[in-house]
């Protein structure tokens, strides 16, 4: 008998939904369970032929336990050693090289030196970034956003040098990355399930959290479909993820991959409505079904790699240092990237303090778009 466990947090429809569809199925040797785990030692033995992680993202010691349940010889959708490793702006890189269209994307040091770090730290860091280039290459309006993470938390959009410099500073101590802004017309969210069952569905952002998903959509662009069909599966072969959503925002018919870091994937019915949720059960227990037979992949090596190799250009020298102050030479001590010190012209009166309105929902200040709405699945 193979045994199928789900490993889940706050979520209710979906996890038991797909426990029945799984064990109605009628498929012969197979039954699914939701995982039951305690303390494991390094010789408990292996209990699940496969696991789907819908929540290790927020528990690290389910994160860890997946690992061991990987060396043990258990399948694990999706795979927990690439999702510790990836990250957003990677995401981007890949897409890229797949030939996947992204937004211009530039990836910032934290605002605020990461724990138990000084200026002294900073060794390698260019000081003062190089903003002109940086601001000149992305442009404003754009979005401010975390390399990593979900739910919508600390996205800012951003129309101007003030609010970027106010945004930075509230960003502390998370990675960010700046990103041109895809003023669209159409958006998507797309489920993608075993790298090869794709589902569209209209999602516009704009809604608040429990209407974003349209109900009763207008039909979809028979190219712009196939478009996106394919970028997702490009996306979701290059990363090696089986179970991801994937989202576009279209602008003059160009699809944009705007984040496909989504491994556990809102599945909620209340917010995915009835239609898309049915989509979603029906094939996941149709893929994990004819997954879990097939056994374990080696983890040799990562997915992206056969993808990107063709795309590889030879090193380029860094970006030249800007003269210093005093031309120092000898060790370089980066100072601290603390506060919003920029070599770009400010706007007159900025002092580096937030602007009036700075994090509330106003569309003159850094919108704080989560604080409005959040995603209460925490996508990843
Ligand atoms: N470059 C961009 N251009 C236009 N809109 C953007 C851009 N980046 C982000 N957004 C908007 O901000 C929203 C949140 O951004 P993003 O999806 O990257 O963050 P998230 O925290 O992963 O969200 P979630 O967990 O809901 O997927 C997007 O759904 C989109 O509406
Ligand atoms: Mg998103």
């Amino acid at each position: 008998m193979k045994k199928i466990g789900i490993l889940f947090g706050q979520e209710r429809s979906f996890p038991y939904a797909l426990i029945d569809r799984i064990n109605a199925s009628g498929a012969h040797g197979v039954v699914a369970e939701p995982v039951q785990v305690g303390g494991i030692s390094l010789e408990s033995p292996r209990i699940y032929d496969l696991i789907l992680d819908r929540i290790s993202q927020d528990i690290p010691f389910y994160r860890a336990i997946l690992k061991k349940a990987v060396a043990d010889g258990t399948i694990v959708v999706n795979n927990p050693f690439w999702w510790s490793a990836d990250d957003k702006f990677f995401n981007n890189v890949v897409a890229k090289g797949v030939g996947v269209a992204v937004p211009k994307t530039v990836i910032l040091p934290s605002n605020q030196h990461p724990p138990d770090t000084t200026s002294e730290s900073m060794s390698n860091l260019l000081f003062p970034l190089n903003w002109d280039e940086i601001f000149s290459h992305i442009g404003f309006p754009a979005f401010f956003k975390p390399y990593s993470g979900g739910g919508w938390k600390n996205v800012y959009r951003v129309a101007n040098l003030e609010e970027f410099f106010a945004a930075y500073k509230e960003s502390g101590q998370n990675v960010m990355t700046l990103q041109e802004e895809i003023v669209f017309d159409e958006y998507f969210r797309c489920y993608a399930i075993g790298r090869k069952h794709v589902h569209i569905m209209r999602y516009d952002p704009r809604q608040p959290h429990e209407n974003r998903y349209v109900q009763r959509p207008e039909p979809i662009d028979p190219g712009l479909y196939g478009r996106i069909r394919n970028d997702c599966l490009k996306l979701t072969n290059a990363l090696g993820y089986d179970f991801d959503t994937l989202e576009f925002a279209v602008r003059d018919g160009i699809p944009y991959a705007i984040d496909f870091l989504n491994p556990a994937p809102d599945a909620d019915v209340a917010s995915v409505g009835a239609e898309n949720f049915e989509w979603v059960l029906s094939h996941a227990s149709q893929w994990l079904i004819e997954r879990v037979p097939s056994g374990a992949e080696p983890v040799a090596r990562y997915h992206w790699q056969d993808f990107l190799a063709s795309h590889r250009e030879p090193a380029r020298a860094a970006l030249p240092a800007r003269p210093r102050p005093g031309g120092a030479s000898g060790p370089r001590r980066a100072a601290a990237p603390t506060g919003p010190r920029t070599a770009a012209p400010r706007p007159s009166g900025a002092s580096g303090s937030p602007p009036a309105g700075a994090g509330d929902a106003s569309p003159r200040g850094p919108r704080r778009q989560p604080s409005a709405s959040p995603d209460p699945k925490g996508e990843a």
